[in-house]
């Protein structure tokens, strides 16, 4: 069932151009941005250890961003590009986090409300690279893998949130976040990065 909403700012076609312009820069960011979502994904899970009607499935989805990882780096290892040690930050999840209310239970709905977000925005850049990709069949299954993989973590988050807020509660805050969001994506530089 979907329950994400749409994002508010499509994706430039320009962003496509730099990542092509350099794949192999693009995979090594690709490859972070999969570890830190388990990684994020996994804190979720020791910040609220009494919520435990999400705990399971917020461990299946930091499972699966792990898988993620792993698919990405075996594309790496078999094309000969290395993982880097050190990745600049990422302005884009810099710039999400701040938008993070203080009151506590307020931070808990907006963690996952931008987890939503952040996937819906893998998913819609994902789906865009692989349109590119027809010369690269395997590369191009495997962003369209991706795409649909991000897209259901995109419901799955709102789906969190309905379990322990109201419906127009999550819906207005989502709003709100997404406006934000597309702001941030705007005044992105296009670099060959995911964000
Ligand atoms: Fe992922
Ligand atoms: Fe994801």
């Amino acid at each position: 069932m979907k329950l994400s909403l749409e994002l508010t700012v499509v994706t430039r076609p320009e962003w496509v151009d730099a990542v092509m312009a350099d794949l192999p820069s693009f995979l090594q960011d690709h490859a972070d941005c999969e570890r830190k979502a388990s990684a994020l994904v996994m804190s979720l899970v020791a910040k609220y250890p009494d919520r435990l009607e999400i705990i399971p499935e917020l461990i299946a989805t930091g499972v699966e961003e792990l898988e993620h990882f792993q698919q990405v780096y075996e594309v790496m290892r078999q094309r000969g590009i290395p993982l880097v040690k050190e990745i600049p930050k990422d302005p884009y999840i810099t710039a999400l986090m701040k938008l993070l209310h203080t009151d506590p239970l307020r931070r808990f709905l907006d963690r996952l409300l931008l987890a939503s977000i952040i996937e819906c925005r893998g998913a819609e850049r994902f789906r865009l690279v692989s349109e590119v990709l027809g010369d690269d069949r395997d590369l191009q299954k495997f962003y369209h893998d991706l795409w649909v993989s991000e897209s259901r973590h995109g419901h799955i988050f709102v789906g969190m949130a309905l379990e322990y807020f109201e419906k127009e509660h999550v819906y207005g805050r989502l709003g709100e976040l997404n406006e934000a969001e597309g702001c941030i994506v705007d005044g992105l530089e296009l670099r060959p990065a995911i964000h």
